[in-house]
Order: C-alpha cells, then structure tokens, then sequence
C-alpha cells in the first residue's frame, strides 16, 4: 500500500500550476480586465472590475478553472441596469457564451481557452449591506487572502480534487456538494487535508461549524458551516444527505486504503446490454420509466424539478398501493429526453385493500364514516369492526402500476416547467426500452456497487 503522502505529492504534481501556467493565466487575466475597463469606460459606467473566486485566492485546480470577474456597482443603480451592461459587456468579449442566473443574470463563455464567468453585483462594505447573495463573493476573496497561509493553498487543491474525484465537488444543482468556498473554510477550520479528511470520517448529519463567535442561526442540513463574513448565511447549504454520506464514506475509506483513484477515478466502462440484462435478471424487481422531453432551461432549474417530479410519482405510487425500492434518472442529451427509472414490485398488486376508519367509540365519526362511503360500488365489504376499530374494503382502481402511471403521472405536481411538458405529453416505458444503447452508462453506474475509486 502506497503511504498517504506519496499519493498526495503525485495529485499536487498534477493539479498545482507550475510558473509557466501562472504566468499565462496572468496574462490572459490581465487582457481581459483591460478589455473589460475598456468597455466600462465606453459605456460611462460607475463600475469597477475585482478578480474574485479561486483565480484570485490562488486555490484553483490547473487544467480546471474558471476566471471569475465580477463588475461591482454602486447601490444607487438599478438591478436591470446592471445586468444589462454587464450582459452587453460579456457577450461582446466572450466566445461561446451561456446566460446564465444568480440573483442577477450573467454569462459564461471563453475568453482565449479559459472558462470565464463575468458576474454583476454591489459594492459593499460588509455582508449586512447586501443587496443579492453574489454581494458577499468580494468578501470570501477578501476574507480568504487575509487568513489562508501560503502552504494551505496545497491542502485546499488536494481537498477539492478528492471531492471532484468522488463527485462532490461543486454547489451547483447537478452536484448538491461542497463549493470552492466551503473547501477553503473546511480547510482553515482543520488547518490540513489530512486533519480534515481525519475528522470528518467520523462525521455524523447535523455537523456545525463556524470560525466566529456567538449562537449561530439554524439550518436543518447535513453539514452547517456558518459564512465568517456573513452569519446568517450557511455555507453548506447545498450538500445533500447523499453527498454528505458519500463524503464521510469515501473518507474512511481514504484513510484505510489511499489510492490515486480517489482523485482520479477511472472512467465508467459501460456493461454490454446482457450483462446489464443479467444483473436486473438477478434482483427479481421489474422497472418500469416515464419519459418526456426535456425542456430547454438551465441545469440550476432542471436538476430540482426532475427531483421534484420523482418524488411525486413515488409519493403518488405508494399512495395507490404500489411498493417504490427505488428511482433514478436519466437525462439524455441526444434525445433531449428525460428518463424516470424506477425499481418496484412485481405486479398486479391485490384487487382490493383494507381502509382503516375511526374508532368505535367514536360513534359520530364511525356514523359518518359509513355515511361516506353508503353506496359506493367501489365498496367490496361493507363497514366491519376489528379489535375495536371500523374497516372497510374497497376495490383498488388500479392493480398495475403501469396503468395507474399512464392515467396519473399528468396530473402530478412537478415544478414549473417539467409540469408544463409532462401534463401534456409523456410515456410509460417497459424494460426493453429501458435497455437502450444510450442507457448502457446510466445502467452500468447505477447496477454496478464498485465505489468510483474502486473501478
Ligand atoms: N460562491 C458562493 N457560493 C456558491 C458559489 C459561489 O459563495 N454556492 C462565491 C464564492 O465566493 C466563490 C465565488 O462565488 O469563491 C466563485 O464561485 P466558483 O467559481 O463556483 O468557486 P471558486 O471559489 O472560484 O472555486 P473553483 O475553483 O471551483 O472555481
Ligand atoms: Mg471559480
């Protein structure tokens, strides 16, 4: 077994830029803050421009970075003011440019080959003054040069390797991880990667950290990390109980056997169709998917709502009878459809169930609780007692999932736009469809119990 350290040297060899890779990022960041003063003095604006994000704090991966450049106004101007400039401003020096939505609306794209971000906001002082949430970013940066030592730069880059390797690594919506932000407070609250890692193998849900003083606010989510320029904002807000167990898990096992993989994982190599046929052959549970097409918004809106719609086909399934193991999805870019894959039980479920009613002591409701259901035809066996308790049995509407999908799923509640396409059009699809090609990857990773940095 190779020892932690030398593992560690070999990922800061790849992932820590070298003179050479400095001095071109400088370069480019400085011809693009040229090109953007150019711009605000053209259009007359009150702006000015600060390099933020981990360009700036020096804590970026080589070969996986982005620029952030933010263009701070003076709180007398309108929020359509500045995002129309700044909008105007990135579209005509970026390539390849993307609109995408904070609290403002920015744009992403290229400048030579570097990703870039130009983002809008308001300059203030301290994060009480805020007026939108990207107000803070200029005091991360600041606050992040000021307390992270020179030699902790390595031991934030090691940490968000290991969290990009084993899929934790970034706040956004697709992710549900750790931001670059809340790698570089981890990092300052633990001092290392190594004492980082070492403790939060033992993390349990409910994890609380700050780096000030006093109470801090409560929030219901796995990890809390209280922002030091801001106390009422948590840092880790977007970590998912999966994220989380995934993180604590890949932890203990870093510590018991440490291996490149945890950095860089091997790619997924896709299972031959049979095999993948075999492996659900082997569990005896049917599945069944809902597929629709896939609306054209930003993943920020698209990852929630298709979070949204699975949980109200399985809430809605289980209320009819039918037994949920589990759901997944699928989002294929070439079809540009959604696939809903879920794991159930084999079918038809009974032809009737028990509905328990109230009390029997409870005479005015037992009285209307026949009264209710007095004529029904879908009553099977009328109001009965059992150990001192009304019941009735009734006939279900459905006894295949498949039918109670095809009728219901369009009148599920599903987020704005998912619930626009899917009341409208969608299909319910058996195995063989689900055997697809293009579903090789997504079957591969989901039937597959190797961990990534097991592949
Ligand atoms: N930010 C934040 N919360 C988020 C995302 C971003 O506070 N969920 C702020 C942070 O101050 C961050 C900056 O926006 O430093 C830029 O965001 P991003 O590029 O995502 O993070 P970086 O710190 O630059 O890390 P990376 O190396 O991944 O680019
Ligand atoms: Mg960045």
């Amino acid at each position: 077994m190779q020892p932690h350290g030398n593992i560690e040297k070999k990922v800061l060899k790849i992932i820590i830029p070298n003179q050479e890779d400095r001095e071109k990022l400088e370069g480019v960041i400085q011809d693009l803050k040229d090109q953007v003063n150019q711009e605000i003095t053209k259009r007359k604006l009150p702006a000015s421009i600060e390099l933020v994000g981990s360009t700036a704090k020096d804590t970026y991966i080589k070969n996986n970075l982005d620029i952030d450049l933010f263009l701070l106004f003076p709180p007398s101007f309108s929020k359509q003011d500045i995002a129309k400039n700044s909008l105007s401003i990135g579209e005509i020096l970026l390539i390849n440019t993307e609109e995408s939505y904070a609290e403002h609306p920015y744009l992403r794209g290229y400048f030579k080959e570097f990703k870039v971000e130009i983002v809008p906001c308001y300059r203030i002082e301290n994060a009480s003054q805020k007026l939108s949430a990207v107000d803070r970013t200029p005091l991360h940066t600041e606050y992040i040069g000021k307390h992270l030592h020179e030699s902790q730069k390595s031991e934030v880059r090691l940490f968000k390797q290991f969290l990009t390797g084993i899929g934790c690594y970034g706040a956004e919506a697709e992710i549900e991880g750790f931001s670059g932000y809340l790698c570089e407070i981890l990092v300052l609250k633990f001092g290392s990667f190594k004492n980082l890692i070492r403790d939060a193998s033992h993390w349990k849900p409910g994890k609380k950290f700050t780096l000030s003083e006093g109470e801090p606010p409560f929030f219901d989510t796995p990890i809390t990390f209280i922002d030091p320029v801001d106390s009422e904002r948590n840092v880790a807000s977007a970590v998912s109980i999966e994220k989380f167990n995934l993180f604590t898990h890949a932890c203990q096992q870093y510590l018991e056997k440490p291996r490149l993989t945890f950095f860089f994982p091997n790619e997924v190599q896709p299972w031959p169709l049979n095999k993948i046929k075999t492996e659900i052959q082997k569990q005896d549970s049917p599945y069944i998917g809902v597929t629709f097409s896939k609306p054209e918004i930003i993943d920020e809106n698209l990852y929630p709502q298709i979070r949204k719609a699975i949980h109200s086909i399985c809430t809605a399934c289980e209320r009819y009878g039918f037994n949920i193991h589990d759901a997944s999805f699928y989002i294929d870019e070439l079809e540009k459809q959604i696939i809903i894959v879920i794991k159930t039980e084999k079918g038809p479920i009974s032809k009737t169930y028990i509905h328990m009613g109230p009390p029997v002591k409870l005479k005015k409701n037992v009285e209307e609780f026949i009264n209710k259901w007095e004529g029904n035809p879908k009553v099977v066996k009328k109001p009965y007692e059992d150990k001192s308790r009304m019941f009735i049995e009734i006939e279900r509407e459905y006894v295949e999932i498949k039918d109670f999908l095809k009728d219901r799923v369009g009148n599920l509640s599903m987020g704005k736009h998912l619930g626009k396409i899917v009341s409208g059009n969608y299909d319910i699809i058996g195995l063989e469809d689900l055997l697809s090609e293009n579903l090789r990857g997504f079957w591969t990773t989901y039937l597959d119990e190797k961990m990534s940095w097991e592949r």
